[in-house]
């Protein structure tokens, strides 16, 4: 059965003007914290702005909104926080959005020339878009009320340079919203088929080459730690192969990124409980974040090359799945004694290792993985894990997660830990005991990363989904990764 109802999208528009529409619109003007922005409040509505701001506390805190209806409609202050604040002017742009977005406003005019940063109009628009992104395609009985009023936004006052950055923005925001596309949409359509068929005619549109091998192809390469999770599901599994070289052939050896695309994992034999195991379609928001970030990298000709590889199962429990104490063989010859199922993450993604260092021969390998519940109780919904072999490499992401919004924290490895899943009957188990779950399960990734191939693994299992809205996003999927992607990309491989 087809259920599959149509495309969640970014509903909105982004021009730029020279000044205010004639058209009815709201105006969005960002603040500073601790400055109202004097030079361009001006005009009739001064006093009443300085009497809002004042009469509700406003300091031009990140996220904070003071909103008036003046002689030509809706104002709203924004917070953008202090100059050093992380994501200030985003966030600006994101809180209006929210309050926007059913308000019945139509048009939203942004005006950022009180600000001194450059590109501070696009990061406000690029904040919006961020929070104006929803997904309402199953929703058939919404009032007129209830729908999204907010179609347009138009940036004015802004420089030229300004101008010209904005399709970088406009990119990774259609990044951002393809990776929340398919973490959000159920698992009977975000199969591993689903999954490629829903990334397919945006990437390829942009010049990105897919590839495909099915279950038959996996077989024959030797993938027995993959296919072994995949066995157990009626549906097909896929390695979903991206590539994109911006570099025109000249830099041959491509950045890898690889994700785990596990796109619902009922835990296998090894059940979860009924309680939260919804939650298990975002099992894919690694596979997700990398598909995303390709979208903004081919969007915006990114001069780099890079190749990107989801492995694409389903983990089910049925006549025909994997039991505990099953041993398989990996592609790379070495064994794994499966001895809980659901730890299936790491033997999707120890294949797909494998099968892009043989393939492609990286210098430098990325893997997103929703792999640890454990990293959940280490860093809550703060941070993504990275687990590194290269000091440079970890620190390159991290420099990128703070950067772009998407913050890592970095975790141990050492041979301790490694030891911790030695198996009595094949070359390792595919679960250590409890204690440092994250870091075991980073050490059963490591053991197939060739010497000399830089790697980092983030274990982003807290990350992809969020039980509370924020400035940047409404509650449910996140789109963590693209930004870290494209930023970590845009910093040490663009050339
Ligand atoms: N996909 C889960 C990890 C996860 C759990 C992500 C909760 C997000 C929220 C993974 O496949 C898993 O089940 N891991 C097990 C590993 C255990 C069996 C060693 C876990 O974390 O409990
Ligand atoms: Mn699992
Ligand atoms: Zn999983």
């Amino acid at each position: 059965m087809r259920q599959f109802r149509g495309r969640a999208a970014i509903p909105i528009t982004v021009t730029f003007a020279a000044a205010r529409p004639d058209e009815p619109h709201a105006l969005l003007i960002p603040a500073r914290k601790g400055s109202l922005p004097d030079e361009y409040l001006g005009g009739d509505d001064e006093a009443a702005l300085r009497r809002a701001a004042s009469g509700s506390r406003f300091e031009g805190e990140s996220g904070a909104i003071v909103e008036l209806f003046g002689e030509k409609g809706r104002i709203m202050l924004a917070g953008a926080g202090a100059a050093d604040a992380d994501q200030g002017l985003e966030k600006a742009g994101g809180a209006a959005a929210a309050k926007l977005l059913k308000s019945g406003e139509e048009l939203l005019a942004i005006d950022a020339s009180g600000i001194d940063a450059p590109e501070a109009g696009p990061r406000v628009a690029f904040g919006a878009l961020q929070r104006a992104w929803m997904h309402e395609v199953y929703r058939t009985t919404l009032k007129p009320k209830q729908k999204t009023s907010l179609k347009r936004i138009v940036i004015v006052n802004a420089s030229s340079e300004d101008q010209a950055a904005w399709p970088r923005y406009e990119h990774l925001a259609a990044g951002i919203a393809l990776a929340r596309e398919l973490v959000t949409e159920p698992p009977n359509v975000i199969h591993p088929i689903g999954f490629v068929e829903r990334v397919r005619g945006p990437l390829e549109k942009l010049g990105v080459s897919i590839e495909t091998l099915d279950g038959p192809a996996m077989l024959e390469l030797g993938m027995g730690a993959l296919m072994g999770v995949a066995q157990g599901s009626i549906n097909d599994p896929r390695l979903l192969v991206m590539r994109w070289d911006g570099t025109r052939g000249k830099a041959t050896k491509p950045l890898a990124l690889v994700g785990k695309g596990v796109t619902f994992d009922t835990g296998g034999i090894s059940i979860k409980p009924a309680a939260g195991m919804e939650d298990m379609k975002f099992d894919m928001g690694g596979a997700a974040a990398i598909a995303g970030a390709f979208r903004a990298l081919a969007g915006r000709k990114a001069k780099c090359h890079v190749v990107g590889v989801c492995g694409l199962v389903e983990n089910m429990p049925s006549a025909t799945a994997q039991r505990p104490s099953d041993v398989v063989t990996t592609m790379s010859g070495k064994t794994v004694e499966v001895i809980n199922t659901d730890a299936e993450g790491r033997l999707v993604l120890c294949d797909a290792l494998t099968w892009v260092q043989e393939k492609h021969g990286p210098e430098t390998i990325v893997d997103l993985a929703t792999l640890t519940g454990a990293m959940i109780i280490s860093l809550g919904y703060e941070h993504g894990g990275i687990f590194a072999n290269d000091d440079a490499l970890a620190d390159q992401l991290l420099a990128a997660g703070k950067a772009s919004g998407d913050p890592l924290w970095r975790q141990p490895l050492g041979e301790a830990y490694d030891k911790l899943i030695d198996s009595p009957i094949a070359d390792m188990k595919n679960i250590g005991p409890r204690e440092a779950g994250s870091i075991t399960a980073a050490q059963f990734l490591k053991r197939f990363i060739d010497d000399g191939v830089k790697w980092a693994h983030l274990d982003i299992a807290g990350m992809v989904w969020a039980k509370t809205a924020t400035s940047l996003w409404d509650k449910g999927a996140t789109g963590y990764g693209v930004r870290l992607l494209e930023r970590f990309v845009r910093d040490n491989f663009d050339g």
